[in-house]
């Protein structure tokens, strides 16, 4: 989605802005631009190009500036193209936007009834003219940035500056993350800390409806009603991280064989003498576990479904009722809170908007307490909730998440033993769980051992149009989980069904065009399992079964059997994710396709 790097300094900033937007690139965008102050006669200058930071860094060509504002645009209102990327300007006024301007087509009419000429179909060009036109009565770049955003209504952080105001950059934030980053003598913006880790370790997170002034001695923020408030510098603690594939080909690879190292990080002192330390959750956790009578998950896209798995665990270990929904259904729909209900938030980046949004909602809700499950330390989920986990997946880069959605299952299986040891799991089941988590991080390695078996048949998919996932019980989200993965980087439609429903719809599909996936693991269920599967094979379908090595699957001229090491049950769902990752991965390598970046699609959805 949409970035924002902004600096202010007395050396050139376009090196810091391009290196802070390639640091945002993997979140996803279609153009780029950036606009700088020349040195000496303060002139702007404006560079944008469709396409990647590569191209602007070219188009910039040796243009210098010592304060500049820079942009990766993912489209909402008006195409990709050269005029609809950021910066926009009016005059002498530049800015850059992220979010959505839900009243822009009021004020667009309101501003050409003035006069002022639209050159972009966008949303954000409003700001730019509002900005220009509230500078004929305002004194300040700041004055006149929150004389705009008052008449704004939807999601936004804005960073503007202004070829008449050479020493001051003015920001902006409600619902859309910006944080300022300080440095010495110079100082940043950026809306996300991440763009400006090779700069700083020191960041002040703006509020919504906080405006902000920018200059190289320091910053001021203002509320909503325009004082001036303290604010804090926090110090990132995290290491800065390596953003290069290393030996791999795309981030995705390298993040799929990150999790033996992943999960074992999510797990590191997060339990002790085989039982779940609570206090993973939050200092308060034990005393809020211990009132809670039902859960409420909400989350998007793959964190979605790791909230589904959740469920499964939750009822059945636990006897605790789990309601799972999308955030943007959630926030918008008139919903009932059982008594004591933990609301739990999911998501990798902790910016994802309908999440944040729901979060926010159910703050009125009447809910017991809020618990947030996050991959970003520094984010606004985080930020905002009353018990926190943090997953250890280290930063993921690739659009189409895979160790996020790992790391997000141990947290789950962990909340679930934490409830469910109140009721229904005493301390010799808790030790086997423990222990089950514990072998996770062996069992992953040994299964992307299935690596160059999985390339080979992903060529039997790479023809195909359409595909089906199957599987039964808490194994159900994890097809829905390989689906979308197929779907997301290999462009191929891909739909997810409980083997259960095959005979009420979707066998009417199979035929041996169509690729069947099933998820087989050992289990109750198994039997049945086979059965649905043989009822795809009589009807000509191919077989791809991914299944437990004792499950007693055989390959014949319909069936491949992928045999799976035997795990125990508890962390199948887990382990039985890599390889339809793997799958997804080697079908999309064979199309050609964007596999790190796919068309279409954002790694941070910040706006709805
Ligand atoms: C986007 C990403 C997905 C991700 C979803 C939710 O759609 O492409 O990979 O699962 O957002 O993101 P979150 O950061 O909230 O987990």
């Amino acid at each position: 989605m949409c970035g924002i790097v902004a600096a202010i300094a007395k050396r050139n900033v376009t090196v810091i802005l391009l290196e802070g937007l390639k640091r945002l690139e993997y979140r996803g965008y279609d153009s780029a631009g950036l606009a700088l102050l020349e040195p000496d006669s303060h002139a702007l200058i404006t560079r944008k190009v469709v396409g990647k930071v590569a191209a602007l860094e070219e188009a910039v060509d040796g243009a210098r500036g010592n304060v500049g504002i820079a942009h990766t645009r993912w489209a909402t209102h008006g195409k990709p193209n050269h005029i609809n990327a950021h910066p926009h300007t009016s005059g002498s006024v530049a800015i850059v936007h992220n979010g959505i301007i839900e009243n822009y087509q009021t004020l667009r009419d309101q501003l050409i009834a003035k006069g002022y000429v639209f050159a972009s179909q966008t949303d954000s060009e409003v700001i730019a003219h509002l900005m220009h036109e509230a500078l004929k009565t305002e004194a300040s770049l700041v004055a006149a940035l929150q004389t705009t955003v008052q008449q704004l209504r939807g999601a936004f952080s804005i960073a503007a500056m202004q070829a008449d105001n050479p020493n001051v950059i003015a920001v902006a934030k409600k619902d859309s993350p910006l944080v300022i980053g300080v440095g010495i003598e110079e100082n940043y913006v950026a809306s996300d800390p991440l763009a400006l880790r090779q700069v700083t370790d020191r960041f002040v997170y703006l509020q919504d409806n906080e405006t902000a002034e920018i200059t190289l001695q320091g910053y001021t923020i203002y509320n909503v009603g325009g004082e001036a408030v303290e604010r804090e510098i926090e110090r990132a603690t995290d290491e800065i991280e390596s953003i290069d594939k290393g030996e791999f080909r795309h981030f995705m690879l390298k993040e799929i064989f990150e999790q033996p190292k992943a999960l074992k990080d999510t797990l590191m002192g997060r339990t002790g003498n085989d039982a779940v330390l609570e206090q993973a959750f939050g200092s308060e956790a034990s005393d809020i576990f211990d009132q809670v009578k039902a859960v409420q998950i909400v989350a998007c896209g793959t964190s979605y479904h790791a909230g589904i798995v959740a469920k499964y665990w939750l009822e059945d270990w636990a006897g605790i009722p789990c309601n799972v929904e999308v955030a943007s259904e959630y926030r918008y729909r008139k919903t009932v809170t059982l008594p004591n209900t933990l609301f739990v938030t999911i998501s990798q980046s902790g910016q994802t908007a309908d999440t944040l949004a729901a979060l926010d909602k159910s703050k009125s809700q009447g809910y017991l307490a809020s618990l947030a499950i996050c991959n970003v330390a520094s984010s606004a989920l985080v930020r905002n909730s009353d018990l926190v986990f943090l997953t250890q997946a280290g930063i993921e880069i690739g659009v189409a998440s895979t160790k996020a959605f790992t790391t997000q299952l141990i947290a789950l299986q962990l909340l679930a033993i934490a409830l469910g040891r109140r009721s229904n799991i005493n301390a010799e089941r808790e030790k086997q769980l423990v222990k089950g988590l514990m072998d996770l991080p062996v069992f992953a390695a040994a299964v992307l051992q299935l690596n160059s078996h999985i390339q080979t048949i992903s060529h039997h998919f790479t023809e195909r149009h359409h595909s089906l996932f199957l599987g039964r019980g808490v194994q159900y989200p994890i097809a829905m989980e390989g689906a979308l993965k197929i779907k997301e980087i290999s462009y191929i439609h891909a739909e997810a069904y409980p083997s259960g429903e095959l005979k009420h719809g979707p066998l009417a599909l199979v035929d041996s065009d169509m690729p069947v996936v099933a998820v087989a693991p050992s289990g109750d269920l198994l039997e049945k399992i086979k059965s649905n599967l043989e009822e795809v094979a009589a009807r000509g379908g191919k077989l791809y079964v991914f299944a437990d090595e004792n499950a007693g699957f055989t390959n014949d001229e319909q069936t491949t059997v992928i045999n799976i090491p035997h795990c125990q049950e508890s962390i199948a769902p887990i382990i039985y994710t890599l390889p339809l990752q793997l799958l997804s991965y080697h079908v999309a390598v064979n199309k050609g396709t964007d596999v790190d970046q796919p068309r279409n699609l954002a790694k941070s959805v910040t706006v709805e």
